[in-house]
């Protein structure tokens, strides 16, 4: 085959029929899944937008340098391994993966770039920037659904070498309770897991994450998270996405951001034999991200076994990156 192609591996998690399952399960429970937001090139290319305006990690130097440090000490303890396998969940555009190859690549050590994601349009741009800057690494892209993949590390090829396990700007995403014990079941002992949080600054918890809400509550992030709901018939006039901040049901120490579309009329989808009905004055979820403070994030690693040897933050205190292994 001409190495034109990306040959790409997709898990069953992201087949046709799964798919559509979740996206009807979303719509008939008012719950979008976060993984519908980053489907189409359209809504990748709209959250790419959104993380080069908002996100520390590509507007603040301080931060960009905390994840260089984290990823300098990285490099110290994996010194004397010449095999590597390095696996990006939810890769995203691939630029924190990308420095992180920086400093793990050199012609002694073998190394493997896996870019996880649930989109095959940021699974091939990560694949491909990385491949890029670095030519002779072996990259293979995989598009999978965490949620529904707890057989993925058992699948990749080379398991038996140690892994690099990074998951950057993920957690705030998903509930804790339900993507921790997938993550943790993917660490070997030995293995290093590099985690990176959204975080609310300053002292005060609530004052932290009022703080960065503007970085959600504006036009560009509705714009994105109303595609999907647009492309499903449902029009702009039917209601209005409002911001607020929340505690989680499982959690009350936690909170989060979270968005909903506020239905101002009665809604009827026809979504294949589906029928999605909303009246007016219900509300359906779009999205949510869980704010953690560094000792949060200490506590809730420790509790599935996994210990912090290294912590760095940006100037701004808005986002921690911390590098992890399985005690
Ligand atoms: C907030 S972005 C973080 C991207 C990147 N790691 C970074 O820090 O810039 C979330 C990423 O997770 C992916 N994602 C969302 N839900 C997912 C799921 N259920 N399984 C795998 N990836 C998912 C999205 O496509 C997106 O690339």
């Amino acid at each position: 085959m001409s190495d034109r192609f990306e040959k790409v591996y997709v898990h069953p998690s992201q087949f046709p029929d799964q798919v559509f399952h979740d996206y009807l399960t979303g719509f008939a429970a008012g719950k979008i899944n976060h993984k519908f937001h980053y489907d189409s090139v359209k809504q990748s290319q709209k959250w790419l937008k959104i993380h080069e305006t908002f996100s520390p990690a590509r507007q603040d130097e301080t931060c960009i340098d905390a994840y260089d440090k984290c990823f300098q000490k990285t490099a110290e303890i994996i010194l004397n391994n010449d095999s590597l396998n390095l696996i990006g969940l939810g890769c995203g555009g691939g630029e924190k993966d990308k420095l992180l190859v920086s400093h793990l690549c050199n012609h002694q050590r073998t190394l493997s770039y896996y870019p996880v994601d649930v989109s095959l349009s940021l699974a091939i741009i990560s694949a491909q920037k990385v491949k890029g800057a670095f030519p002779d690494l072996q990259v293979q892209p995989i598009v999978c659904d965490l949620l529904q993949s707890d057989d993925l590390i058992s699948l990749i090829e080379n398991k038996k070498r140690k892994s690099i396990i990074t998951f950057f700007g993920m957690i705030p995403n998903f509930s804790p309770d339900e993507i921790l014990p997938i993550l943790n079941s993917f660490l070997a002992p030995g293995d290093l897991l590099l985690f990176s949080a959204n975080l609310a600054p300053g002292n005060d918890y609530l004052t932290g994450i009022e703080k960065i809400l503007p970085q959600y509550n504006n036009e560009l992030t509705k714009e994105w998270l109303i595609t999907i709901l647009l492309d499903a018939g449902v029009e702009r006039k039917d209601g209005s996405i409002k911001f607020t901040i929340e505690d989680d049901s499982q959690n009350g120490k936690l909170k989060r951001i979270a968005a909903y579309f506020e239905l101002e009329k009665n809604v009827r989808l026809i979504l294949e034999e589906e029928v999605i009905e909303w009246q007016k004055g219900e509300v359906v979820r779009l999205f949510f991200s869980y704010r953690y403070t560094t000792p949060m994030i200490q506590d809730l690693l420790h509790s599935y076994g996994i210990d912090i040897v290294a912590y760095t933050e940006g100037a701004n205190q808005e986002e921690g990156v911390y590098l992890c292994q399985k005690l």
